[in-house]
């Protein structure tokens, strides 16, 4: 088996390697907001709960990042243009190109957490994630919430974020906060 190849979905290169024999075996979606679209008021009303407190992650939090990448790590599905690796330390710490929104329970565990890249204008999503017994409540949907406003705030014009076609939570959680998606991609292989 050839290493996958990932293409747009409207790429002519697409329809050549597929007559070689290449066949899709995933599918993956980009999608972005443009912060002159943000709904401040609804997604704000998004992050308002009563069972767990939504906040912006810092560097105390990097130990229950890591616990919670590790017990999540398996859950992600799709093929190589979603992948998510097993975050480091590095890449667990917040800072200000890397931001990170969490949401904690009554307990004060972190129950989960949305990683995006800042470069000032331009946001890049890394990953959302919710620990497995918290999911179907509107918990990802509240962090990427509380992480489009606050970011909004510090000058963020674009947000940008991806996925698999398959994963419908996150398809979902991204069209309640507006994103618009624009692009399609499909992973190819040659049995
Ligand atoms: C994807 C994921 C983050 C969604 O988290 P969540 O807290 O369950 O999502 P929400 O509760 O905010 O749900 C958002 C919407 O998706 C729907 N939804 C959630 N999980 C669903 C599922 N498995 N099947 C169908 N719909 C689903 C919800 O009903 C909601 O729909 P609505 O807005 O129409 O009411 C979570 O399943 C997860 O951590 N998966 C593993 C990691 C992953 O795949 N991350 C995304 C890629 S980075």
């Amino acid at each position: 088996m050839s290493e996958p190849i990932v293409v747009q979905a409207q790429d002519p290169e697409r329809e050549r390697l597929e007559h070689e024999g290449w066949v899709a075996i995933a599918r993956s979606f980009g999608a972005q907001l443009d912060a002159d679209r943000v709904d401040r008021a609804r997604l704000g009303a998004l992050t308002i709960r009563d069972d767990v407190s939504i906040r912006a992650l810092g560097p105390d939090d990097v130990p229950a990042v890591i616990e919670l990448d590790r017990r999540t790590i398996a859950d992600y599905p799709g093929s190589v243009a979603t992948q998510h690796h097993p975050l480091s330390r590095e890449a667990a710490a917040p800072s200000s190109v890397r931001r990170a929104f969490g949401a904690i329970d009554a307990s004060g565990e972190l129950i989960a957490m949305t990683f995006v890249d800042f470069d000032g204008s331009h946001v890049e999503t890394d990953f959302t994630v919710v620990d497995p017994g918290w999911r179907g409540r509107g918990i990802a949907t509240a962090v990427k919430a509380a992480s489009v406003i606050a970011l909004v705030d510090d000058g963020a014009e674009r947000f940008r974020t991806g996925g698999s076609e398959e994963n419908v939570g996150i398809l979902r959680a991204n069209a309640a906060l507006g994103y618009v998606r624009d692009e399609e991609w499909v992973t190819l292989t040659h049995p």
